[in-house]
């Protein structure tokens, strides 16, 4: 039987300061881990605990991963006192994945606000890397400040490949999406860093979005790429909840008949209305 609850052996080998209160965990498990977009650990640390964490690294069969974490509390704020190289543990991967397989030649918007760019991360990297594209690809990136940009070599690899970036940089940043002709959409930010010159035109109808962030920006973006004709099939956000076991049995995620670290973590906005799961 596959060990659910015996965490394996990963290494710290490097941690590069992010901001002021995130930091890069690179890591290698004691034997390669394969994993999809929007799947995460349970990331523990002896004498401390157990939190789940996204991965963030380009997904497939891999070595090493990384691990972006934010110090909020009792265990994240150990997790970033650790020095390389210093054994912590990993369950998982667990959860399901970002479904991009349906995206396939279609207009895609990531939408990010601040951390929610590292679960996001390893979705943009496949499908910036496809060789044949011809379908329009944009990122929303809302930021508190310049300051805490995540991943900036990233964006700007994005960029190379096409991407075209929106980035809000201040408090309450609100990206505006109006309508132009016919299904098309026109994107700008009202944030001082927001180009109205590279608005792109997606055909909203036929787009797929990936919203990821605070949950206090989940809703209201959904709902708006819902009234901008968007399918609400087609638009999916990753969802937050306090976890313990990660495999569907302590019951701590359960919310409105799902557990959301089983039955999720990313659900598209029809399920969520259906279900009518709370985003807290
Ligand atoms: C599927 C999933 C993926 C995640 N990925 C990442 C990631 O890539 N990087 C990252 O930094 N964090 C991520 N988180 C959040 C992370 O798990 C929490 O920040 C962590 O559990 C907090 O533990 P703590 O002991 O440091 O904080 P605590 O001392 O337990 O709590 C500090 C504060 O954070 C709140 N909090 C704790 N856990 C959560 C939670 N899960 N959701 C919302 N609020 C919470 C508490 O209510 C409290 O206000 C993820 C959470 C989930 C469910
Ligand atoms: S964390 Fe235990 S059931 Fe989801």
């Amino acid at each position: 039987m596959k060990e659910i609850y015996l965490p394996i052996k990963a290494e710290v080998v490097e941690v590069l300061d992010m901001t002021p209160d995130t930091k890069l965990f690179k890591v290698k498990p004691e034997r390669p881990v394969h994993y999809q977009p929007g799947q995460f650990f349970m990331l523990s640390l002896w004498g401390k605990g157990e939190v789940p964490i996204s991965i963030t690294s380009a997904c497939g069969f891999h070595e090493y991963v990384e691990l972006c974490i934010r110090r909020v509390g009792y265990i994240t704020s150990a997790i970033h006192e650790v020095k390389p190289p210093c054994d912590i543990g990993l369950r998982g991967p667990f959860g399901n994945t970002f479904l991009a397989e349906n995206a396939k030649n279609k207009d895609i918007i990531f939408v990010a606000g601040g951390l929610g760019i590292a679960p996001l991360r390893p979705l943009i990297t496949r499908v910036m890397n496809e060789k044949k594209r011809s379908r329009r690809i944009a990122l929303l990136y809302g930021s508190r400040n310049p300051g805490e940009i995540l991943f900036k070599d990233d964006i700007e690899a994005w960029q190379e490949k096409g991407l075209q970036l929106f980035l809000g940089v201040r408090k309450g940043l609100q990206f505006i999406l109006s309508a132009g002709k016919k299904d098309n959409c026109l994107l700008s930010g009202s944030g001082p860093a927001a180009e109205s010159s590279r608005i792109p035109k997606i055909s909203f109808k036929n787009a797929y979005a990936f919203v990821c962030g605070p949950p206090v920006m989940i809703s209201p973006t959904m709902i708006t790429l819902s009234t901008m004709g968007m399918d609400e099939n087609n638009i999916y956000t990753s969802l937050e909840a306090h976890m313990k076991c990660g495999v569907g049995k302590c019951g701590h995620c359960y919310v409105d008949g799902v557990h959301l670290c089983t039955d999720g973590p990313i659900f598209s906005y029809a399920e969520i209305r259906k279900r009518r799961l709370q985003i807290v």
